[in-house]
């Protein structure tokens, strides 16, 4: 494959573009009133709402307006977005610092489309899809554990957990990732030897933590009777040496121009195909394709993962707001915060640019959440009345997969009101009107607590039902958000570089935490401290 080169091009701060738009935030979005805005506008919803491979986007209870669309569209031209996607589409080097392509897209793309690695890619997922009905049609595995961590855990627990109405009775999908034994004791205390499959899942197959739950399983399958490792442990990984010599011969590949957090498409996929089949994975691949698609055609003024990556840029560096709360209406995706902060955060989170030039902005806001309702009873109220603004992104499902009709209203009615309460809030007058249930005290007091400073942003995106091909879409229109964001930031989003000195000081440790005598040479006041102390 010949791979185009990566187009240069002009970190967003250094772009005619970034001083237009900073005249625009000052002269306009910064004081944005959306209350106000909604009211002058009758079409303020249409004329900002999108939709791309059918997920559906309100950007209206966003702090922008069309000259804000229009500002942001001309930062990614003369950022050459549209140039630079299409090179790391065709397998241009978009991770430089480890040399790689980035291609999850062409794990989606079906076959004859003409995407790059197409042969190798089919080869391995149909042979992926097959091994995954044969488990299926097993009787005799009824418990499917995968052992892995970060990306090799969090993308195929959180869609297992989001299309578990696809799954079958008779198939239970466990999950283990951390190292702290408390994770993988109790769950093999219930298990049977003769009826578990361990998959181990690990781009690099040498992560301390999974190598050691695999060992730990391998160890527990022998000692209680198992013997055929073949038939009980396979393997997903880029390493297909390390998992024959860890004794494993049923494996499936993927490459180094996958990202762990960009994998779930992958072999690294296996326990989303063994819960659902390969026909919905598949369905699953299909949703991200149509998003792929959109992400490299629409224009980038409808383009929705540019819109949203724009989106990030203006909030985090105009506004300065720290951080993005993702609120799935939904507990099917009840992990899918979990995962987008890997996704974004591992992505995002760095402090250089891609000449090694430290930014002079910030980069990855901290994205967290919980599924609504519950959110609303734990951290809402500082989302409505707290000293940040933090916008917030709302997912509604339409329609269930169950038949608690009532709930499921109750639930939107929810989702739907606060976001509307974050817009709308309450004046010191309104709540003053009220009659306040515990009026004690000064009542103008009381007044100012109960009331909301409002317009407070949100996200809605809407989902006709959640099945594979919706999962699919909403992860892939993700992905390229966060894209969007790093590139325009001028940063290697496909690195993370940050989490090694932690890795290397662990192994370091590990002998002084497990050695006879204390030894706390070398280390610091604090560290040798913790380490006497835990050593008792
Ligand atoms: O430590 C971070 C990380 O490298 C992630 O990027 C990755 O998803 C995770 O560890 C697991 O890595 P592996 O799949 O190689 O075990």
């Amino acid at each position: 494959m010949n791979a185009p080169p990566m187009p240069d091009a002009p970190r967003c701060d250094r772009t005619a573009a970034w001083a237009a738009l900073s005249g625009h935030f000052q002269a306009h979005g910064r004081e944005l009133d959306l209350r106000e805005a909604f009211a002058r506008d009758a079409g303020r919803f249409a004329a900002l709402s999108f939709e791309a491979a059918g997920v559906f986007a309100d950007l209206s209870k966003n702090l922008l307006d069309i000259a804000t669309l229009h500002f942001l569209a001309e930062l990614a031209k003369q950022c050459r977005l549209p140039e630079r996607r299409d090179a790391m589409l065709a397998g241009a080097t978009a991770n430089p610092t480890e040399g790689r392509a980035v291609l999850h897209t062409a794990l989606r793309a079906p076959r004859g489309s003409d995407a790059p690695h197409e042969a190798e890619v089919h080869e391995v997922l149909d042979r992926m899809l097959a091994f995954a009905e044969q488990v299926r049609a097993d009787a005799q595995l009824t418990d499917i554990v995968n052992i892995g961590i970060g990306g090799s855990d969090l993308g195929p627990q959180m869609a297992v957990q989001a299309l578990a109405a696809r799954g079958r009775p008779d198939k239970r999908l466990h999950f283990v990732s951390n190292v702290d034994g408390h994770d993988l004791a109790p769950l093999l205390a219930r298990l049977d030897p003769a009826h578990t499959l361990f998959i181990v899942a690990s781009k690099t197959f040498t992560t301390q933590e999974t190598m050691a739950n695999a060992a730990a399983a391998r160890d527990w399958f022998v000692a209680r009777g198992g013997r055929d490792i073949a038939r009980h442990f396979v393997a997903n990984t880029t390493n297909l040496e390390a998992a024959a010599d860890f004794g494993i011969t049923t494996t499936f590949g993927f490459w180094d121009w996958v990202g762990g957090r960009y994998s779930l498409w992958s072999a690294i996929g296996l326990p989303i195909a063994v819960a659902v089949g390969a026909e919905a994975f598949r369905e699953l691949l299909a949703g991200a394709h149509a998003m792929d698609r959109h992400f490299a055609t629409a224009p980038v003024a409808r383009n929705l993962p540019m819109l949203l990556g724009l989106l990030d840029v203006w909030y985090r560096n105009f506004h300065g707001f720290p951080s993005r709360s993702v609120a799935p209406y939904d507990q099917r995706l009840a992990r899918l915060p979990a995962f987008l902060q890997q996704l974004e955060m591992e992505s995002n989170g760095k402090r250089v640019d891609l000449q090694g030039e430290a930014l002079p902005f910030a980069t990855s806001p901290v994205v967290w959440g919980e599924p609504g309702t519950n959110g609303q009873h734990a951290y809402f109220q500082m989302l409505h009345q707290g000293s940040d603004v933090i916008p917030v992104e709302f997912i509604l499902v339409k329609t269930p997969d169950h038949g608690l009709a009532d709930q499921h209203a109750k639930l939107l009615a929810n989702g739907l009101a606060q976001a509307q309460a974050l817009m709308r809030g309450k004046t010191e007058a309104e709540a003053l009107a009220e009659r306040a249930p515990t009026a004690a005290g000064d009542p103008a007091v009381i007044a100012r607590h109960r009331s909301f400073p409002g317009n407070r942003p949100s996200t809605s995106f809407v989902l006709d039902a959640l099945t594979p091909t919706s999962l699919g879409a909403l992860l892939a229109l993700y992905e390229h958000r966060v894209w969007t964001s790093g590139a325009l930031w001028g940063l290697n989003s496909f690195d993370q570089w940050g989490v090694e000195l932690g890795k290397a000081l662990a192994g370091a440790l590990l002998p002084r935490l497990t050695a006879q005598a204390l030894d706390t040479q070398g280390l610091d006041g604090s560290t040798a401290g913790l380490l006497a102390r835990l050593r008792g």
